[in-house]
């Protein structure tokens, strides 16, 4: 089993500068993970739906400006890069990356060589309510990989993506799931093979063909800032009176979903993935202090939606993340009906009518290698 250790690089090469480009997915959770411990070790495992049009894109280009190994003084000086979004500078978005450059430093000792030049943006509208940071810290792990590797050309791919997953987590925790693999878990699971709290891995069984191209309608019901963000909400799963029934119920379901997904049996798909998301909201419900991040517009999609799958019997599901939106997840052959009844009944509740047709991704891609 690889540990912390195994990710400290030992670069056997050099380059002086170089361009790269990856695009990496947003992901939505199936059973959630919220809490953890320190290192962004979760308190207990999750699954996600890789999404395929919900990404980001992110070029890294360097230039080499000293050796590590001969010029200590400067190296101590820290990371040097400016950070453009959408190709103009961002000010804002510098402590974010500052802090993950500081934290991944070990396992990346050859980054205070470089300056480096971070271009980012993302297929979705700006402040949608769809947190960037899994895509992006993705996305930039990716980019710093590809460095790694042209450092360390013998590479395996599996370590490339196991460590781009590992430095991903280390930049937001869900963002270990938004590197490969179409359903990714991520956290120790007995039953889920080579599953690990360090990274995420591909989703190990032969996955029910009910679940091809399974789609995801994000309905975009309130697009303000997050009201509370997960480094708090994790917070407070500390001392919170239901952590320890929520973390074994997580590992259950999770243990549950593993059959569906080979089975293809939607109903308890369906459990599973409402149960999951109501609990992660009553889970912020009963913490202390305490919040509510639905709004009364996701309380109407989420009726109409059950009032639908009553009298059509069409499987069609939701799914919350840590705010208002909702994901409406149902299988490609429905898709024509699903998305007329979203049309009819559900746009109304949207912020500006305002939806985004996504679907199962397979990951992280290269765009710029050189
Ligand atoms: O990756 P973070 O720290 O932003 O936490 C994400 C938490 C949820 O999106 C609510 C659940 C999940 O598993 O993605």
């Amino acid at each position: 089993m690889l540990s912390e250790k195994d990710f400290i690089a030992n670069p056997t090469a050099s380059i002086e500068n170089g361009n790269f480009q990856w695009s990496a997915p947003s992901n939505i959770a199936l059973v959630k993970y919220w809490g953890k411990k320190e290192n962004q070790i979760p308190a207990n495992s999750s699954i996600s739906f890789t999404l395929n049009n919900c990404k980001t894109i992110t070029k890294l280009a360097f230039v080499k400006h000293f050796d590590t190994s001969t010029s200590s003084v400067q190296a101590k000086k820290g990371f040097s890069f400016s950070l453009l979004f959408e190709g103009k500078p961002k000010e804002e978005f510098k402590p974010k990356i500052q802090k993950f450059f500081e934290r991944i430093a070990i396992y990346c000792p050859y980054l205070k060589a470089y300056h480096f030049t971070i271009d980012t943006e993302n297929t979705f509208p700006h402040s949608s309510g769809i947190a960037s940071s899994a895509s992006g810290m993705a996305a930039l792990s990716m980019n710093i990989m590809s460095l790694e590797k042209a450092l360390h050309p013998e590479m395996t791919d599996a370590y490339f993506y196991q460590k781009a997953s590992f430095l991903a987590r280390l930049g937001s925790g869900s963002a270990c799931r938004s590197v490969k693999g179409s359903i990714v878990v991520w956290g120790n699971h007995t039953e889920i093979d080579d599953s690990s709290d360090l990274f995420g891995v591909e989703f190990p069984s032969k996955i029910h063909k009910n679940f091809n191209n399974y789609q995801d309608t994000i309905l975009l019901v309130d697009k303000g800032e997050k009201q509370v963000s997960s480094t708090v909400g994790h917070d407070l799963m500390h001392n919170h009176p239901f952590a320890e029934q929520r973390f074994a119920q997580a590992h259950e379901n999770l243990s549950a979903l593993k059959t569906v997904l080979e089975t293809g049996n939607l109903q308890e798909f369906m459990k599973i993935v409402e149960s999951e998301a109501l609990t992660l909201h009553a889970m912020m419900m009963t913490s202390m202090p305490y919040f509510i991040l639905m709004k009364p517009n996701t309380l109407e999609i989420i009726n109409r939606i059950w009032k639908f799958r009553t009298e059509t019997k069409i499987p069609v599901c939701f799914t919350l993340d840590a705010g208002a939106n909702v994901h409406v997840l149902y299988p490609e052959n429905v898709r024509d009906p699903v998305l007329q009844f979203i049309k009819d009944e559900l746009v109304g509740y949207c912020q500006n009518g305002q939806y985004i047709c996504d679907a199962i991704g397979k990951g992280s891609q290269l765009i710029i290698d050189n």
